[in-house]
């Protein structure tokens, strides 16, 4: 029987009508089966600061990380701001990566979705994760690559999918799929 991977999915934004959010949502339900997918929430973590990462770590420290630390592989999946990484979600990777030599994140295999509703889909804050994910040693999907632009129109008024992006992030989810059942350590 093939094993089930457990996804944490880290979303950039904090707004309640976010539509990074509702994408990750959306690829949770294009996931196919043996990948399960579940939002970490970051909204609640105090910005590092290693003065306050002493034992006892802050709760909201231990049970974020101990959320990734539970999951196979962890999705990001995150608008840009100032063509850069959300703060939220820099500081939710800060978080992970402490205490040193203990970083949540090692080895998971991971992969990065950017979405604006600009035209340039995120990308600067795509490349930025990627950079991040080099030193946290993270195996990363490559292709395909995914700087989601015109995000605006991705969800009519009752929150349904488009047509338009649905076939490319099924492309994506079942891409990410393989990546993780092949680089996932066991
Ligand atoms: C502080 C801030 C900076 C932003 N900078 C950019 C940017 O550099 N590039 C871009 O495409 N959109 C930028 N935006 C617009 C966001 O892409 C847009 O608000 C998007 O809907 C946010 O994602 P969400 O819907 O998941 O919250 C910025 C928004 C904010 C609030």
């Amino acid at each position: 029987m093939s094993k089930t991977y457990n996804v944490a999915v880290l979303v950039g934004s904090l707004r309640k009508a976010s539509i990074n959010r509702k994408l990750a949502l959306a690829l949770a339900d294009l996931a196919p089966a043996n990948l399960k997918l579940s939002i970490v929430e970051i909204g609640d973590l105090p910005l590092y600061n290693e003065d306050i990462d002493v034992e006892p770590a802050p709760a909201t420290y231990s049970r974020f990380r101990a959320e990734v630390k539970a999951a196979d592989a962890v999705l990001f999946v995150t608008p840009e701001y100032n063509r850069s990484i959300p703060a939220p979600l820099k500081n939710a990777v800060d978080v992970g990566s402490r205490p040193y030599g203990q970083s949540a994140f090692s080895g998971k295999p991971a992969g990065v979705v950017t979405a604006s509703p600009g035209a340039v889909g995120g990308f600067g804050a795509n490349h930025q994760l990627r950079q991040a994910l080099v030193f946290l040693d993270m195996p990363l999907l490559q292709q395909p690559e995914a700087y989601l632009g015109g995000a605006g129109n991705f969800f009519d008024e009752s929150g349904t999918l488009s047509d338009s992006i649905k076939p490319f992030l099924q492309k994506f989810i079942d891409a990410y799929a393989a990546w993780v059942e092949k680089t996932a350590k066991s």
